[in-house]
């Protein structure tokens, strides 16, 4: 399998910032594309004179308005500035499919340059990709290039997909935005030649990353045929800490896998990438966690007693469901009490949803009585049933049972959560100061509910170290390797 290279599309007003910015970034890139569009216009003159400047491979791209680029002149002097670029001998040059410019291939050829023909859709991925893949190139030395914008599963699905019905020979294949951002990085998978970066901040095209995250978060030169693939699917996905804690994890250990955020609107779609990528692990967040155990072949007992699955691995192509979630929740507290809940503790849970239940199946599985208190009474009441324990709605009648449960009080409820900071959901209640209080919500990291709790002199609990350590258990499923002690460690992670 061939390896991908790391172009980084150089977004600068002058030729000396583009070459700063290359020797900057030049161990972690193979090659460069000069986006001349971006140059000032005294500059863009000079563009013959920047391959010999810039010292590695260059592309040069001069790309107008209409294919997301910044060149706002006529197409008359847009080919006469590629013309005067070329003696510079480029080693590749970016040409769109539709330019008419008769005589300027075999003038970029004469000049030494490998043309890119390229075209872009900045509004979906075309039914037939693959076949205008392949009428791209006119001729064999050529490089088709499609740069097209997934905004769906489907999209995506169909995207790697068209991947597979290519030509073998040297292609750019790649789906801009957050979507389309796993192309980029699994690009050796999929068989694109290249793979375009960005440093500075400056996003030449939706969906860069910088040069050094691309290499040492995801490794993607040590991406290879035989890489474990895994992500995480909900939505939505942007803020998630996942591919950070376990593309880190894996790097620490020399592990051969990569993780990648696949923000997701359909998991049967999802579940076609997966079978195609030969995804190994999965991690599963809000709004899937029930939705995905059908796509199970089996889930374990922890599946079965939540109702929720946040993890699946794959084995032999076969998907199988954990709940860590439920560890992750409980490891925090037991760690509160020497790793073992005392005979008799009793703890209430507000909140009833996927997340509540979860908790509620942790502590009577640790032996906890426990008191359910939610806003709508019937799912505290069915809950309740389920698990054999007792119930309240939520308001000031609650308080006096809520203080016959209250050795552990665990908020699970949106309530302070953002965007609605400052909500208390038992703003009534009165802490005594004996309680262990853990707010699952991690952003932000300290809620009203648990300042108070801190305030009055109780044990707290923060919902980053659930979060964490759900992550470090699905790690282990993921690699059969415990999480490394150094990188729990750091708090720039979680
Ligand atoms: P999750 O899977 O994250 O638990 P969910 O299943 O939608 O999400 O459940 C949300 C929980 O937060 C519910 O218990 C909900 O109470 P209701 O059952 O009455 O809807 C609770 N919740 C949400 N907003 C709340 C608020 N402002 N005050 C109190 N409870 C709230």
């Amino acid at each position: 399998m061939k390896k991908s290279l790391i172009c980084l599309s150089v977004a600068e007003k002058t030729l000396s910032e583009a070459v700063k910015t290359i020797n900057e970034n030049k161990k972690y890139i193979d090659c460069a594309e000069l986006r001349a569009d971006f140059l000032v216009p005294q500059e863009l003159v000079k563009a013959n004179k920047f391959p010999k400047m810039a010292g590695i491979p260059v592309i040069f791209t001069l790309r107008k308005s209409a294919d997301g680029g910044q060149f706002v002149g006529t197409e008359t002097d847009r080919i006469s500035f590629i013309r005067k670029a070329l003696p510079g001998r480029y080693s590749y040059i970016d040409l769109e499919e539709g330019i008419v410019a008769p005589g300027l291939d075999a003038e970029a050829e004469t000049a030494g340059s490998r043309i890119i023909r390229s075209f872009h859709d900045f509004n979906g991925v075309p039914s037939d990709l693959a076949q205008r893949i392949r009428a791209l190139p006119r001729s064999s030395r050529e490089i088709p290039k499609a740069a097209v914008m997934p905004v769906s599963t489907s999209d995506l699905m169909r995207l790697i997909l068209a991947v597979r019905e290519m030509p073998q020979s040297d292609k750019i294949v790649l789906g801009m935005g957050a979507v389309g951002f796993p192309t980029r990085v699994l690009a050796t998978i999929l068989g694109s030649f290249l793979s375009y970066v960005s440093a500075n901040g400056r996003l030449a095209a939706p969906g860069h990353v910088d040069p050094e995250t691309m290499n040492t978060l995801y490794g993607f030169r040590s991406i290879s045929e035989s890489t474990s693939v895994c992500g995480i699917i909900g939505s939505p996905l942007a803020g998630s800490r996942s591919p950070l804690i376990h593309n880190r994890g894996f790097r620490m250990l020399g592990i051969d896998a990569v993780y990648l955020p696949f923000p997701t609107d359909n998991l049967g779609d999802f579940f076609e990438i997966a079978r195609l990528i030969r995804m190994k692990g999965v991690s599963v967040t809000i709004p899937y966690k029930e939705e995905v155990i059908r796509f199970a072949r089996e889930v374990d007992r922890s599946v079965r007693e939540a109702g929720a699955c946040n993890t699946l691995v794959c084995r032999n192509g076969e998907f199988f469901g954990y709940n860590t979630d439920i560890d992750g929740f409980l490891a925090p507290l037991l760690g509160r009490f020497s790793g073992k809940l005392p005979a008799g503790t009793r703890a209430t849970v507000v909140g009833a949803g996927g997340a509540g239940k979860a908790c509620v199946y942790g502590l009577a599985r640790e032996g906890a009585k426990v008191l359910i208190v939610n806003r709508t009474e019937e799912k505290a009441r069915e809950l309740a049933a389920r698990y054999g324990c007792e119930w309240s709605g939520l308001g000031e009648g609650c308080d006096r049972k809520i203080a016959a449960y209250s050795d552990v009080i665990v908020q699970t409820t949106s309530a302070g959560m953002e965007p609605n900071e400052g909500e208390d959901p038992l703003s009534f209640y009165k802490f005594k100061g004996t309680e262990v209080v853990f707010d699952i919500v991690y952003k932000p990291p300290v809620t009203a509910f648990l300042s108070r709790a801190q305030k009055a002199g109780c044990r707290v609990i923060m919902g980053k170290e659930m979060l964490r350590d759900q992550a470090y258990i699905q790690f282990k499923h993921f690699t059969g390797r415990e999480f490394p002690q150094e990188l729990k460690d750091d708090p720039s992670l979680v």
